[in-house]
């Protein structure tokens, strides 16, 4: 009886084998480094993928990008924040891999992906979250970048004079991304002999551990997510795994969403720790992407952006932090003196720059994202991996024009146009205006506290 059994289950494994579609199945990793997958890959997505241009020059400078206002403008200060370079996975993360890895190489049928039989596990619980090299070389590029799109405000004079600031996140991640920023700066402007310094300020760049109303009613609060386990337990993710499934001939009680995510991340940390194309990749194809990528964003959505009102107003401290110091430069104009703060540089996480990012009413759909609106949502704006991929930036740049003081705001270095501001370049006075809700008020104290 039970050799009848095994019998009729070795049948039943080859019958679906061979109904595999043959474009698929043996078929090799497509040529080149990139999976095509990697425009899906949310926070844990490559700079280079927003920026493509780079990857042929990646000290490349769009010149049209970094005009002043106008000839006449004088560049007078650039405030920037900035997430942490590529890193491992977390160890939660990378458990979940030793584990998915180990019953894909016991259980499933790899013949149609023959590059997985000789894939090894790699990853390490110890990596837990550290920058690798690939991390400091992101900011290592993108301070020579932004030495060239501000010539005159980050310069040898400055630097020495300090005039030139770093804050941090105390993670370490941030830490080590900060000092890759830092040595590049010297580097490149051939400085000795000078302590840059920088201090680290988690109530800034890490508002959302701090904000007691956001812990409580957010992080803490499974219902504020639902929509993301809902989308989760839904048929778009459940056609997902069960292709999942049947390419690895597994059968559809192993293959679990998180199973599905933890593949979906094998392949996106080998592609941007190690510029490799690979074999995970292949288990997933582009409808699958879209579909995980949708996963990612509404939780990015209901726990760093508009899905709840708490969320982007954790982060008036940085906002304020920001509009204190360009008023503080605007002062200091007015009154024909010297800058004093010419560049701060800023460096955090994803959590820190989505929130400000949500504050300032950018990448809003007139829709909220949801369970059930995938479809609807193919073309939105709320795209994590657009913006807040590894190294993305927020650039505030103060130019002295004739006419008065004009900002310029940027993210991943490309222009940005401020929602209700259609110049690229507004000047400062109405800028403040278009804010001046959130200036009176976003109080952190009271925002946060659990009672408001
Ligand atoms: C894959 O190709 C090999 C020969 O290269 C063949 O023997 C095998 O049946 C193919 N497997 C499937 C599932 O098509
Ligand atoms: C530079 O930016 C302009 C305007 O956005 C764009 O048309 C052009 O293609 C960009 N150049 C490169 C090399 O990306
Ligand atoms: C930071 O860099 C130092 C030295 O370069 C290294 O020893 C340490 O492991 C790094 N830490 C992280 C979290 O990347
Ligand atoms: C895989 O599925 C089988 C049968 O459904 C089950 O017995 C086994 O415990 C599962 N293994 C894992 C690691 O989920
Ligand atoms: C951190 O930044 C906030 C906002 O600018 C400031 O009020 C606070 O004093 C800073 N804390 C430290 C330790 O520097
Ligand atoms: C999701 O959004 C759609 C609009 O696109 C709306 O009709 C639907 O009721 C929403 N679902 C939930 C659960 O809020």
């Amino acid at each position: 009886m039970s050799f009848l059994c095994l019998f009729m289950v070795v049948i039943h494994l080859h019958a679906s084998a061979f109904a595999l579609p043959s474009s698929w199945c043996n078929g090799t990793s497509p040529p080149g480094y990139i999976p095509s997958n990697a425009i899906y890959f949310n926070t844990k997505s490559r700079y280079e993928e927003v920026n493509p241009y780079l990857i042929s020059d990646i000290l490349a400078v769009n010149e049209s990008w970094v005009k002043p206002p106008s000839p006449q403008c004088k560049a007078a200060h650039l405030s920037v924040i900035i997430r942490h370079g590529t890193r491992y996975p977390t160890s939660g993360n990378i458990k979940k891999m030793i584990q998915f890895s180990k019953l894909v190489k016991s259980q499933a049928d790899l013949r149609c992906v023959k590059e997985l039989q000789t894939w090894k596990m790699w990853y390490k619980e110890d990596m837990d979250g550290r920058l690798v090299e690939k991390g400091r070389s992101d900011h290592r590029h993108l301070a020579q970048r932004l030495i060239k799109s501000f010539p005159t405000l980050i310069t040898k004079e400055n630097v020495e004079e300090g005039r030139v600031k770093f804050i941090t996140s105390s993670k370490h991640r941030c830490v080590n991304s900060t000092l890759a920023f830092k040595h590049a700066v010297m580097e490149d402007l051939r400085i000795h002999g000078v302590d840059l310094p920088h201090t680290i300020n988690d109530s800034l760049m890490r508002f959302f551990d701090q904000c007691k109303r956001l812990v409580e009613t957010v992080e803490k609060n499974k219902d504020a997510v639902m929509e993301v386990e809902r989308f989760k337990d839904g048929p778009e993710m459940k056609r997902v795994l069960e292709k999942l499934a049947d390419r690895l001939q597994l059968p559809y009680s192993n293959v679990t969403t998180d199973a599905v995510e933890t593949v979906f991340y094998l392949c996106a940390y080998e592609f941007t720790i190690l510029s490799k194309n690979s074999p995970w990749c292949r288990l997933l194809d582009d409808a699958d992407g879209r579909v995980l990528e949708y996963a990612g964003d509404l939780k990015q959505f209901w726990k760093r952006g508009f899905g709840h009102d708490i969320n982007s107003k954790a982060s008036c401290i940085l906002f304020h932090d920001l509009f204190r110091r360009l008023d503080a430069v605007a002062e200091q104009i007015r009154a024909g003196g010297r800058v004093s703060e010419v560049v701060m540089v800023q460096v955090g996480h994803a959590e820190t720059l989505l929130p400000l990012l949500t504050l300032l009413d950018l990448f809003k759909d007139d829709v909220p994202l949801n369970s059930s609106n995938f479809a609807l949502h193919l073309a939105r704006a709320f795209r994590s991996g657009r913006i807040v991929p590894y190294a993305a930036n927020l650039l505030m740049a103060l130019f002295d024009c004739p006419n008065g003081l004009r900002l310029q705001a940027r993210l991943n270095e490309r222009p940005l146009t401020l929602p209700g501001l259609d110049d690229l370049s507004p000047l400062y006075q109405d800028v403040r205006k278009r804010y001046k809700q959130l200036l009176d008020g976003c109080n952190q104290d009271t925002v946060c506290a659990l009672d408001s």
